[in-house]
């Protein structure tokens, strides 16, 4: 059973400042168990990429954070003010974009709040347009919007940007950098792309078969990152390492 961060406050009378903390956490699917005790802590503010290989449980431990899915055994403490952008950008093909982003919400200051966010991914001049005939990248930026419209404290990424072309992929990782430190919130961003792990995060994580098996603090590499720093590099090949790519030709 997962727990909400109050109810972890109440429980432990301790308002430390983590966004996500799992313990023990463990998922089984029927006879199948996927997930085998993970331990994780998301400080306030920090960005974690969490690789790993195709089935290794990478999405069923987002889909415990978001609360879409219950853990089997252990606690999952997230705080509550979380929001998820998935791979497909999600969008209702009947409303508008900025109605998009507003969906749900409440209040007078909806549409100005939907403004400035479609704004912060440079979206503003197609509020007006229908999903239906945005590209891609546009789609997901206003997915983007339609997630920091509700500024969240940890923002849930499944493979965001595996969709979409090469260049504009390195757009919306920048993107979503500095979306970060305007907004401060913490991340969790599940990426089949190394570099844009090492890239973007403060630590890596590598899930090997339901268990974190390397937790890799990168912020030595600093805010100001280059994919050519050798230092850069060396991390990259590391990690491939660790999932077990092997770089030779044949
Ligand atoms: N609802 C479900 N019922 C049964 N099995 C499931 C369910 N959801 C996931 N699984 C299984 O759990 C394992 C982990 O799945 P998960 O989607 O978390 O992997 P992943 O690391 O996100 O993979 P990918 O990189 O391909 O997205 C897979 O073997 C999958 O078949
Ligand atoms: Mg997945």
């Amino acid at each position: 059973m997962s727990t909400t961060r109050s109810e972890h406050q109440e429980q432990h009378g301790d308002a430390a400042a983590l966004a996500l903390s799992f313990s023990g956490v463990t998922k089984a699917f029927g006879e199948r168990t996927v997930l085998h005790g993970v331990d994780l802590d998301i400080a306030e503010n920090e960005f974690v990429a969490l690789l790993g290989k195709s089935g290794s449980g990478k999405t069923t431990i987002l889909r415990i954070a978001a609360g879409l899915d219950d853990a089997t055994a252990g606690a999952a403490l997230v705080n509550p003010r979380r929001t998820v952008v998935f791979q497909e950008p999600r969008l209702v093909p009947s409303l508008r974009v900025s109605a998009n982003v507003a969906l749900g919400l409440a209040g007078d200051s909806v549409r100005a709040r939907a403004r400035d966010a479609l704004r912060e991914v440079r979206l503003d001049e197609l509020s007006g347009s229908w999903p239906g005939i945005l590209s891609g990248g546009e789609q997901q930026r206003v997915a983007i919007a339609r997630a920091i419209v509700r500024e969240p404290r940890l923002m849930l990424l499944d493979e965001p940007f595996a969709a979409l072309d090469a260049l504009t992929r390195l757009e919306m990782q920048n993107l979503l950098f500095t979306l970060r430190e305007h907004h401060g919130f913490a991340t969790l961003l599940v990426t089949h792309d190394v570099e844009e792990a090492v890239y973007l995060a403060d630590r890596v994580i590598v899930l090997v078969d339901g268990v974190i098996d390397v937790d890799l603090d990168v912020r030595h590499l600093g805010t100001e990152r280059s994919r050519t720093q050798p230092e850069f590099i060396a991390i990259v090949e590391r990690l491939l390492g660790e999932l077990g790519v092997d770089l030779t030709r044949y």
